[in-house]
């Protein structure tokens, strides 16, 4: 039996905290493709190349290899080998992630890699465009939201628990700002495809978001 759980929506939905205990709630891998757009932008923010200027973009593909492994459980990212996986977690590898993003080459690119993945082994794959575009087929779909105000009070309290400076304003329009980003290019827009559950995580803990997940599945008796 194969199973997948594609779960979309729009940054800090609390997809990727979701999705992993998830996985882990069912045996499943957890497949964070945000990781493999930021491992992107990583590698051209560092050779101090022009993330609006596709062709550069496009010709350095040869030199571009994205793996994932796992490691007691916990994905790693790497970029031309090396671990990637904490370094790519700033705003500022955010920012540039939803631009390289709307480049159709670089969707392509990775989108076949997560399909790869995918092809074999039970995942909770979470992204923009997993149910639309790289896993149409999945068993089912989550639509995970929240409101912009709830999104931003979420990062604000992580950047000041991880000690940075953090101004809820700003982040709120960050917020704005990537959503309409992600939502309005032309390359595999953030959608919400019809068949997809729509869980609104604004006043759910993450202990009632994943029971109610799990009732949706095929798993419970
Ligand atoms: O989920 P995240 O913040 O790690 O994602 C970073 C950016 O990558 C996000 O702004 C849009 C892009 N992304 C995408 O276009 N498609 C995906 N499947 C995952 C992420």
């Amino acid at each position: 039996m194969k199973y997948n759980i594609a779960i979309d929506g729009p940054a800090g939905a609390g997809k990727s905290t979701i999705a992993k205990k998830l996985a882990e709630k069912l045996g499943f891998v957890y497949i964070d493709t945000g990781a493999m757009y930021r491992a992107m932008a990583y590698y051209y923010m560092n050779k101090g190349i022009d993330i609006d200027d596709k062709e550069a973009v496009i010709a350095e593909f040869d030199n571009i290899n994205i793996e994932l492994k796992y490691i007691d459980g916990v994905q790693h990212i790497y970029l031309n080998k090396e671990d990637v996986s904490s370094l790519i977690r700033t705003a500022e590898v955010g920012e540039n992630a939803s631009k390289v993003s709307a480049i159709a080459e670089v969707r392509k690119k990775l989108v076949a890699l997560q399909q790869e993945i995918a092809r074999s082994i039970n995942v909770v794959m979470d992204g923009r465009d997993i149910a639309s575009v790289v896993l149409p087929d999945a068993d089912l779909k989550i639509y995970l939201t929240a409101s912009v105000e709830v999104r931003a009070q979420r990062r604000y309290k992580e950047r000041i628990e991880k000690g940075e400076d953090a101004d809820l304003a700003a982040i709120e329009e960050e917020i704005r700002q990537r959503d309409y980003r992600d939502m309005h290019r032309d390359a595999s827009p953030l959608v919400c495809v019809p068949e997809a559950v729509v869980v609104d995580t604004s006043y759910m803990s993450i202990d009632e978001v994943l029971e109610h997940i799990i009732s949706l599945t095929e798993f419970t008796e």
